[in-house]
């Protein structure tokens, strides 16, 4: 099944929902979910720098590797993962607004780290790189957007390095039917859909060429991120109340989705 999302409206939506995001989400412009541990409790950035932690260890990332982000969007863990390990980061987004934020932010670091950031503008469905460019893809939130996943993945194996990781987050549904009630809060508004369930999403990966090394249904930890975003949507906002007051609900509609199995989070750990 293919979405009816083009490229062109994902590119606009993020273009211009920046500010919005940073009011909800993280000040400092990333947009993914995180997740929970026993010392995580409440704190929704320490979840997602969790999961940043986790991709990067199970990514077997180190000061060699050359990684490229996919949707880096803000450039935010592209520059984190430059900054942790020390390795070279290319990060590619469609929307041009978040690349030019990446850019700037990118000039306020050392000479050391510039030399080994940069961002462009691109879609993931078709990378400006040449075959066997980098050791590993890395991809947070970013693929459940793209109509065409198979062209995605078909291009990641393509820019990878032989043996070379691609460590990436994406949605899934669970069950194939899903509710009218869902479609328009969950899968509507995420600007989403997608043929994959957890499993089938690995028969997607081999099916390229790849071989699955991890893989890990993270379905709960999606629902206890959208409740803690829920509780993040700034209350006393006069110029956006109503999108605020809509936002809050959706994040709640969603993880109910989640508990109905009508919306799921896969981590993905393959290699060429
Ligand atoms: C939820 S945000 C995640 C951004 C970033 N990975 C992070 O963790 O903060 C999704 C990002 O995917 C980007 N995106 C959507 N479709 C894309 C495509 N076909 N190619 C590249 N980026 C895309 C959007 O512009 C947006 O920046």
């Amino acid at each position: 099944m293919s979405s009816k999302f083009t490229e062109q409206e994902t590119e606009t939506y993020y273009d211009g929902q920046d500010e919005i995001y940073r009011s909800v989400w993280d000040k400092e412009g990333s947009v993914h979910w995180g997740v929970f541990d026993d010392n995580t409790g409440d704190d929704f950035l320490k979840a997602c720098s969790n999961l940043n932690d986790m991709m990067v260890d199970k990514g077997r990332i180190n000061s060699s590797s050359n990684v490229l982000d996919l949707g880096c969007g803000n450039g935010t863990t592209a520059i984190w993962l430059n900054n942790d390990r020390g390795c070279q980061v290319t990060g590619i987004d469609l929307s041009g607004v978040r690349v030019n934020n990446a850019k700037n932010a990118r000039t306020r670091l050392s000479q050391s780290a510039q030399d080994k950031l940069a961002f462009e503008k691109a879609s993931a469905t078709e990378l400006p790189f040449g075959d066997a460019t980098f050791t590993h893809l890395w991809s947070q939130a970013t693929i459940y957007h793209v109509p065409d996943k198979e062209s995605v993945l078909k291009e990641a194996y393509r820019v990878l390095k032989d043996g070379g990781i691609m460590v990436f987050d994406d949605l899934i549904k669970p069950k194939p039917e899903i509710s009218d009630h869902a479609q328009k809060f969950v899968y509507d508004r995420l600007l989403y859909d997608t043929p994959f369930s957890f499993d089938s999403y690995q028969d997607a990966l081999r099916a390229q060429g790849f071989k699955n090394l991890e893989a890990h249904d993270l379905s709960a930890h999606l629902k206890n991120s959208y409740l803690l975003l829920a509780g993040r949507v700034p209350k006393d906002s006069t110029e956006h109340a109503e999108h605020y007051a809509e936002l809050a609900d959706s994040y709640i509609q969603t993880a109910k989705a989640v508990d109905n199995q009508e919306l799921g989070w896969g981590l993905y750990i393959c290699q060429k």
